[in-house]
C-alpha cells in the first residue's frame, strides 16, 4: 500500500515537473509560433487577473494605438493613464467590462458638505474614444434629495440628462414596491443616449440633505451595467462601501468603416475573420467556425469534435475547415451534414418479401421458364402481358437472374417515408408518365418516377417496359435503375437522382430574362457538344452492344439527364422496345414525342437517329422543338442556304463557330427525310441517316477538337 502511494507520489510530482516546464519553456518563446497566442511576442498577456488579448497591451510596443495603452497598476488594469480600471475585455463584442467609480456627495448634519465620506475622485469619466454602451447600461441616481447630470458628446454636439430623486421618510422602514423598487422614491434610473463619449457625471443636492440627513447623509450617482444593480431598502446602506460598479464601453479597432479601412490600406483583420462596421469604426472576428485573436494572426479551425464529445450520436465526428462533419454507424443516415439519424430496418422488408418470394418460386420457376423461352426466339417485343398480372414476381426474378445489376424491390412504406408521403417540396420534375420526386433511400438520393393513374394506359404497360429495358442495360450514360415498388397498381421506378435535371431544362431555363441566375448558367457549346456525345454513345450501345437491341422510342432534350458534373444519363425508356440484331426495320406505331418524330412516324433505329439530330438542333439554336413545329425546317433550310449564324444561339458559340459549324452539318445528316426510291437520279444522291455508332464517334471527334483548341474567341 505504502509502496504504491509513493510511486504515486513521485509520479504527480514528475508530472507537475513536467508541467511547469513546459509552461516555462512556452512562456519563453514568447508565443511567436503559438498562433493561439493571446498577446504579441514578448508582452505581458495578463494584468492581475485580467487577460490583455491584443490590440490592447501593456507598455510601449505592445498595443495597437495608444488608445489601448494599458497600464497595469498593482493588479489594476488601467485604461492609457485614465482612472477607468478594465475587468474584462471581449474582442468578439468590441467591449470592455471597466469599472466605474461612482459619484457621490455627502453632508454632514449641519448641511456642510463632508468631503472625507466621498472617495470618488471626481466620479465617472469616460476619456474618447471609448463610447459606454446605451444599450448594455443604465444611469442611477440614488438618495433622498438628490439629483444628477450625465454629460457627453458625439461628434462635435453635446448631451446632458439627468434624474432627479425625492423622498421625505426613511425607505429602508417603509416598504417600497419591490416588483419596481426603482420608480422615483429613493432611486431614478434613466437609459443614456448612444454613442456618447467623454462622459462625466455631477451629483447634487437642493437642500445638503439637511432634512433627511438622518437616514441619508449621501446622494449617489452611477452609470452601471445592466442588472449589476438592483434598488433595495439596503442601497444606501451599501453604497456607502461601494467604490466602484462595472460599467460596459465599445471600443472599436479603427474609426473607420470597414470598407474604407480595406482601401486606405489600415485594415486589421487577419485571415479567416470578417470585418464588422460599428456605428464609429470597425471591428474584427473570426468566422464560424473558426477563433483565435483576429488582430494577431489569421484565425484558426476549432475543432468542433475534440471540444465537444456528444457530437454526432451514432457515429464518427470528422473535424472539417471551419465546420465538422459526421461519419454514421451503418443503420444510420446523415442529415444536415452534422446529424446521425435511423434508416429503417430493412431486413424487416426483406423477410416480408423474402417470404412472399419463396411461396411463389414454384410460380416463378415456371413463369422464368417461358421468359427465357420467348427470348431465345429471335423476334422478341415485349408485351403487357407478361406483366398484366404479375409484373413485379416476373421482375423480381429476372433481375436476380442478371447479378451486376444490383436493383431492389421497395416497399410503398418506404417510398412515402423517402418521399416525406409525396410531398410537393419533393418534387422535381412532372411529364405525362407522372411525377418525379426527390427521396432518400438508403442512404442514397434517388428519384422516384410515380406514375400518374390513367385508366386509358394498362396499368403495368409503360414503366414495365422501362423496368425490362432499364434492367439489360449497364451503360454509365444511362440512367441507373435503383429499383421497384410492385405494391401499386402501378409499379414505381426509383432512379439514381440527377442533380441538374434535365437537359431541356437547362437549354431552356425559367427566367430566360437572367441569364446571370447562378442556377441557370447558360451550357458552353463544350458542354453541350460532350453532353450530346455521351447521349450519342448511350444510344449507339442500345442501338448495336447489347444482345437485343434497344430502339429507345422517345429520344428528346427531356428525356437526357445531367448528374450534379453535367455527366449525361439518357432516361425515359417507356416507349423502348427490344428487337433481335435482324430486325431493325420492324415498324410499329410509334409513342414519341411532338416534334422529334421523324416523318415517317416508325419505331426504327433510323427514327432514334432522326429525333437526336433534333437533339442537336435544339442544342445548337436553343429553340424548343415542340413550340416551334418548323424547327427542323428551319433549321435544314438556314443550314443549307449556308447562313447558320442566324439560327445559332449567338450566346453559346464563343468563337468556336467552325465546330458548332460541323455539328450542324451532323444533324442536317441525322434529320434527312427518306426519299422516294422511284426517281432513279434521287435514289443515287439519297443518303441514309448515319447510324448512332457514326454519330457518337463524331461527335466525340469533335468534343477532342474542342478540348485541344479551348478557345478561338
Ligand atoms: C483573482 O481571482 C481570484 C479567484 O477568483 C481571486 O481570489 C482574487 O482576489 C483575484 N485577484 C484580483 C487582484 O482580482
Ligand atoms: C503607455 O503607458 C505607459 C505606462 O504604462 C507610459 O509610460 C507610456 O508613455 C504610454 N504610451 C503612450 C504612447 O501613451
Ligand atoms: C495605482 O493604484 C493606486 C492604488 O490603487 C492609486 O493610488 C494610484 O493613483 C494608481 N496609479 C495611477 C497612475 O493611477
Ligand atoms: C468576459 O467577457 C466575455 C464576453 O463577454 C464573457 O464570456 C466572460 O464570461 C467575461 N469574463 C468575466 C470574468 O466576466
Ligand atoms: C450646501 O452645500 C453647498 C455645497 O454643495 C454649500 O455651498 C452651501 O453652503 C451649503 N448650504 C448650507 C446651508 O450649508
Ligand atoms: C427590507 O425589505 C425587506 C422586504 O421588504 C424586509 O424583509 C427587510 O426587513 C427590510 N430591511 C430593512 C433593513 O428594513
Ligand atoms: C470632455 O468633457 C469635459 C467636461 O465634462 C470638457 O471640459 C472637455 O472639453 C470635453 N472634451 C472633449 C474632447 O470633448
Ligand atoms: C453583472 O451583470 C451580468 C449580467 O446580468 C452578470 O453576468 C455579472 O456577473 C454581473 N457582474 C457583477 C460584477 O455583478
Ligand atoms: C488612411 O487614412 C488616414 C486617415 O484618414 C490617412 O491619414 C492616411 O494617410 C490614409 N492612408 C492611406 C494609405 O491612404
Ligand atoms: C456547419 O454545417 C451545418 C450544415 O451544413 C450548418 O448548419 C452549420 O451552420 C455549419 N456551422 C458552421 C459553424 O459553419
Ligand atoms: C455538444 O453537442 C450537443 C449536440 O449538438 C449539444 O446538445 C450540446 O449542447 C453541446 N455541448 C457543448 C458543451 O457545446
Amino acid at each position: 500500500m505504502a509502496f504504491q502511494y509513493g510511486m504515486l507520489m513521485q509520479l504527480s510530482i514528475m508530472l507537475l515537473a513536467l508541467l511547469v516546464a513546459t509552461t516555462r519553456a512556452s512562456a519563453r518563446q514568447g508565443g511567436e509560433e503559438d498562433e493561439t497566442a493571446i498577446a504579441l511576442p514578448g508582452c505581458k498577456a495578463k494584468c492581475g487577473n485580467v487577460t490583455i488579448p491584443y490590440p490592447f497591451g501593456i507598455g510601449d510596443g505592445c498595443y495597437f494605438r495608444h488608445e489601448f495603452n494599458i497600464t497595469c497598476n498593482g493588479s489594476n488594469p488601467q485604461l492609457m493613464t485614465t482612472p477607468m480600471i478594465v475587468t474584462n475585455i471581449s474582442l468578439e463584442e468590441g467591449e470592455l467590462q471597466t469599472r466605474q467609480l461612482v459619484n457621490r456627495d455627502c453632508y454632514d448634519r449641519q448641511g456642510k458638505p463632508n468631503d472625507i465620506e466621498d472617495p470618488s475622485e471626481g466620479g465617472l469619466r469616460v476619456y474618447t474614444p471609448y463610447t459606454a454602451s446605451s444599450y448594455k447600461n443604465r444611469m442611477y441616481v440614488i438618495g433622498c434629495d438628490t439629483y444628477a447630470k450625465l454629460y457627453g458628446s458625439r461628434g462635435y454636439q453635446n448631451y446632458i440628462t439627468g434624474c432627479i430623486s425625492e423622498c421625505d421618510y426613511d425607505i429602508s422602514i417603509n416598504a417600497f414596491d419591490e416588483d419596481d423598487p426603482c420608480s422615483g422614491m429613493g432611486c431614478c434610473e434613466t437609459k443614456i443616449p448612444p454613442l456618447l463619449t467623454n462622459l462625466s457625471v455631477t451629483v447634487g443636492s437642493f437642500k445638503n440633505h439637511t432634512l433627511v440627513w438622518d437616514f441619508n447623509p449621501c446622494g449617489y450617482a452611477f452609470v452601471v451595467q445592466k442588472g449589476n444593480f438592483t434598488f433595495s431598502n439596503t442601497s444606501f446602506q451599501e453604497l456607502r462601501n461601494t467604490p466602484r460598479l462595472p460599467l460596459i464601453l465599445d471600443w472599436q479597432i479603427g474609426e473607420t468603416d470597414c470598407k474604407y479601412a480595406m482601401e486606405n490600406g489600415t485594415y486589421a483583420c487577419k485571415g479567416n475573420s470578417i470585418c464588422l462596421d460599428r456605428p464609429t469604426g470597425y471591428i474584427c472576428v473570426c468566422n464560424p467556425g473558426f477563433r483565435g485573436n483576429p488582430y494577431l494572426h489569421d484565425c484558426q479551425d476549432t475543432n468542433e469534435c475534440a471540444l465537444n464529445a456528444t457530437l454526432c450520436e451514432n457515429g464518427k465526428c470528422i473535424n472539417k475547415d471551419g465546420n465538422y462533419t459526421c461519419d454514421c454507424d451503418s443503420g444510420y443516415q446523415i442529415v444536415d451534414n452534422i446529424k446521425c439519424i435511423k434508416v429503417p430496418d430493412p431486413k424487416k422488408y426483406l423477410k416480408i418479401s423474402l417470404g412472399a418470394s419463396l411461396g411463389f418460386l414454384v410460380l416463378l420457376v415456371g413463369i422464368f421458364w417461358t421468359f427465357r423461352n420467348m427470348r431465345e426466339k429471335k423476334f422478341l417485343v415485349i408485351r403487357k402481358k407478361y406483366f398484366e398480372d404479375n409484373g413485379g414476381l416476373l421482375f423480381r426474378e429476372k433481375l436476380a437472374s442478371i447479378p451486376r445489376y444490383a436493383a431492389k424491390t421497395f416497399t410503398e412504406e418506404q417510398l412515402k417515408e423517402a418521399t416525406d408521403n409525396y410531398h410537393v417540396s419533393r418534387k422535381v420534375g412532372e411529364g405525362g408518365y407522372g411525377i418525379v420526386y426527390k427521396g432518400l433511400l438508403d442512404k442514397q438520393l434517388v428519384a422516384i418516377k410515380k406514375p400518374k393513374p390513367n385508366p386509358q394506359i394498362p396499368a403495368t404497360e409503360p414503366s414495365v417496359q422501362e423496368m425490362i429495358v432499364l434492367s439489360q442495360i449497364n451503360h454509365k450514360n444511362v440512367v441507373r435503375l435503383v429499383g421497384c415498388c410492385f405494391e401499386t397498381r402501378t409499379p414505381i421506378l426509383v432512379y439514381e437522382f440527377m442533380g441538374k435535371g434535365t437537359l431541356y431544362e437547362r437549354i431552356h431555363p425559367e427566367n430566360p430574362e437572367n441569364p446571370e441566375n447562378p442556377k441557370n448558367p447558360p451550357l458552353s457549346l463544350e458542354l453541350r457538344l460532350q453532353i450530346a456525345s455521351e447521349a450519342a454513345d448511350a444510344l449507339a450501345y442500345l442501338h448495336h452492344s447489347t444482345s437485343t437491341s434497344i430502339i429507345h422510342g422517345d429520344v428528346k432534350t427531356a428525356s437526357i439527364l445531367l448528374d450534379e458534373n453535367f455527366t449525361a444519363k439518357l432516361s425515359d425508356f417507356g416507349a423502348s422496345i427490344l428487337v433481335s440484331e435482324d430486325e431493325n426495320q420492324l415498324s410499329t406505331s410509334c409513342q414519341g414525342t411532338q416534334g422529334y418524330l421523324d416523318p415517317e412516324n416508325t419505331l426504327t433505329k433510323k427514327s432514334d437517329v432522326y429525333s437526336f439530330g433534333v437533339v442537336l438542333a435544339e442544342l445548337l439554336t436553343s429553340s424548343k422543338p415542340e413550340e416551334e413545329r418548323n424547327l427542323v425546317n428551319v433549321f435544314v433550310s438556314k443550314v443549307e442556304s449556308g447562313v447558320l449564324a442566324e439560327i445559332l444561339d449567338q450566346k453559346m458559340v464563343e468563337g468556336h463557330f467552325e465546330t458548332a459549324k460541323l455539328a450542324a452539318d451532323l444533324a442536317i445528316r441525322c434529320l434527312k427525310e427518306k426519299r422516294e426510291e422511284n426517281s432513279p437520279k434521287k435514289r443515287k444522291k439519297r443518303e441514309e441517316r448515319p447510324s448512332m455508332k457514326e454519330v457518337a464517334a463524331e461527335l466525340e471527334g469533335l468534343v477532342r477538337t474542342m478540348e485541344q483548341h479551348p478557345s478561338r474567341g
